[in-house]
């Protein structure tokens, strides 16, 4: 069973067992306040001491500190492991768990079933009424504007929300759904049954399908330039924007064939592309690129080309996701778009071939980071020569294979106008420095099959923290106070916490391997490859607040001199705009931030 199909289940069991029925099989329970209480099966009492609460679906004892959820008790109870429990409990459910099939069945999987139907239908309306309807006229109009072809019209089941308040409720009502599938499947605007009308409506709709081609959700975009610009399905049970690449289901017999997936921003430069004969492209929808679509990608190929839109917003995006992809083991190249110019806009200037050209030539992703560091120094003022090399040194001195480095070296050195032998003396010191950076910064890797996750210089002190944050109570607390709640940069790391701290909050006394069951089974599956190589430091490497102290203070470093950097943004902006107050203010703060990492840095030591 997949970690995403046990989850659901366990979920799904939760919801339909009451732990209240279950416990007063085994113990009389009597109503107290909000609470059942009773005499503790795990230990021996007079008084009443074991609590049972409805509301929360967890027991806990005062009297011996037993606690835990339905799952727990059955367990403890009846000495079985989490499976045998988990079968029990389905069976009490009235979830089928049938093997037949080799994967396994479950009757809940019928209220997804029932959405993926429902998006389907959704689907075919947008799209006939794209086709046929006199309302749509504007969007054909449009689409013929923008050069869509009818074949990519069907191909990509494009379609049209009309302005009517209710067409698509109506349609899936007569069609036997109910309201509040409807409105499950994110196409309602209000959750209340009676009131519910179409989300959508006069907009352009664009199906977004999963791998095998069923609609997940819809992105709409707005016709005339009404906010939002686009209006994308909700979370919903099918649904996640940093989960589906839209497109996947059409580009992945091109993406293996070529061994090559392009990804573009926007659901048009998908389209866009296709319908020029480049059949291994895809959208991310709205957000950059995500851990999680880069893994789905790679299970298709090892290369990656980013086709960001050529302007600032692009290239931001395709700078956070450089890394991340190449440290994931992708080959990864930037597709070289003129100033100004999306895939599409390219596409309809220059065609296919001019595309795929560009594909061809795509720059690998360390010549990209180069050359969009090189932008930002004005290399004829050698001051910031050599901070543009400075810059670029941390991402060299990462690779290991001699030759590829010596390209590297070499292209810079060309670009630059520096020394080689310099960018190779700069590049030792920076490896020397970091070898000398406290060992038990540095994690060790020993975990097998599962993901890589990248290890930059910052991630060293964050895994650090992360492990003591699950060690102890106590820590995270601490933690907490040094450095607030949002300061994780793998959202992994901060998916962990959160879900660590809400489990603390509801199980107060859940410590130890109970604790790590418990997380590991709430956490999204893909928060758990991190979680498993934190886990398994443990006996490693011993905790000490010494080394916490330092792996907070790296941390609290890095933040501020991040604050540091927006502010002297910022201050450049209001003074242009002469905007005399702002200026004052984000003056102060500069200096407030200089001082305290000034401070910082002398505490430890440097300086
Ligand atoms: N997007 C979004 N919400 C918005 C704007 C954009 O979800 N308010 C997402 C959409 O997935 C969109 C992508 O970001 O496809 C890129 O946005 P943009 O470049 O503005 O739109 P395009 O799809 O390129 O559309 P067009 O070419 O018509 O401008
Ligand atoms: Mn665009």
């Amino acid at each position: 069973m997949s970690a995403a199909l046990r989850e659901e289940l366990i979920e799904e069991i939760k919801a339909r067992v009451d732990i209240v029925d279950l416990i007063s099989e085994y113990v009389p329970l009597k109503r107290r306040g909000q609470n059942y209480v009773g005499l503790c099966p795990f230990h021996t009492e007079k008084t009443p001491s074991f609590t049972v609460s409805p509301g929360k679906q967890l027991f806990y004892c005062f009297g011996c500190g037993v606690g835990g959820d339905a799952f727990t008790f059955l367990m403890k109870r009846e000495g079985l492991s989490f499976t045998e429990a988990l079968r029990r409990l389905a069976e009490r459910a009235g979830i089928s768990l049938d093997e037949k099939e080799g994967a396994t069945v479950f009757g809940f999987r019928r209220e997804k079933e029932r959405l993926y139907q429902i998006g389907a239908l959704a689907a075919r309306f947008y799209h006939l009424i794209l086709l046929r309807h006199p309302s749509a006229a504007k969007a054909r109009e449009y689409l013929r504007y923008r050069r869509v072809s009818p074949e990519a019209v069907k191909v990509f089941e494009l379609g049209y929300a009309p302005d009517s308040p209710r067409a698509l409720v109506d349609y899936l009502r007569r069609h036997g759904f109910h309201p509040r599938e409807i409105a499950l499947a994110g196409l309602a605007a209000s959750r209340a049954p009676e009131g519910s009308f179409d989300r959508f409506r006069r907009r352009l709709m664009f199906p977004v399908k999963d791998a095998s081609g069923r609609v997940v959700g819809f992105g709409g975009r707005s016709l005339d330039n009404s906010e939002p610009k686009y209006l994308n399905t909700p979370e919903t049970p099918l649904f996640r924007k940093g989960h589906h690449l839209y497109g996947l289901h059409l580009a992945a017999p091109g993406i293996r064939r070529q061994g090559r997936a392009v990804v573009v921003e926007g659901y048009l430069d998908a389209v866009s592309a296709w319908q020029h004969g480049i059949d291994n492209v895809v959208a991310t929808l709205g957000t950059s690129l995500t851990a999680e679509q880069a893994r789905e990608l790679k299970r298709y190929t090892e290369e990656v080309v980013i086709a960001y839109d050529a302007d600032a917003a692009g290239r931001a995006a395709a700078l956070r996701v450089l890394e991340i992809l190449a440290e994931m083991g992708l080959r990864v190249r930037v597709l070289p778009l003129p100033e100004g110019k999306d895939p599409d806009e390219f596409l309809q200037d220059h065609g296919g071939q001019a595309f795929r050209q560009l594909i061809e030539e795509a720059p690998p992703w360390l010549v990209y980071i180069i050359e969009e560091t090189i932008r930002f120094h004005d290399l004829a003022d050698p001051n910031e020569c050599v901070k543009a090399v400075q810059k670029v040194i941390p991402y060299l001195a990462k690779i290991e294979d001699a030759v590829e480095l010596d390209n590297y070296v070499r292209f810079l050195s060309r670009r630059t106008g520096q020394l080689e032998s310099a960018i190779y003396e700069e590049i030792h010191k920076f490896r020397r420095r970091e070898k000398r950076k406290p060992r038990r910064f540095i994690p060790t890797d020993n975990i097998q099959n599962t993901q890589r996750i990248a290890d930059t210089t910052f991630q060293g002190p964050e895994i650090y923290l992360l492990y003591a944050y699950l060690a102890d109570e106590r820590w995270a607390k601490h933690i907490e106070a040094s450095l607030g709640t949002d300061f994780w940069s793998l959202p992994e790391a901060g998916i962990i916490a959160t879900t660590a701290r809400e489990l603390r909050q509801e199980y107060p006394c859940l410590e130890g391997e109970d604790f790590q069951d418990k997380l590991s089974r709430r956490l999204p599956p893909d928060a758990l490859p991190l979680l498993a190589r934190v886990m398994l430091k443990e006996g490693q490497e011993p905790l000490e607040s010494k080394a916490l102290e330092e792996a907070i203070k790296s941390i609290q470093l890095k933040k501020w001199e991040e604050e540091i950097r927006a502010c002297r943004r910022s201050l450049g902006l209001a003074e242009t705009a002469g905007r005399e107050d702002e200026v004052k203010k984000l003056q102060a703060r500069i200096l407030d931030l200089a001082r305290n990492i000034k401070n910082l840095k002398i505490g430890r030591g440097e300086n």
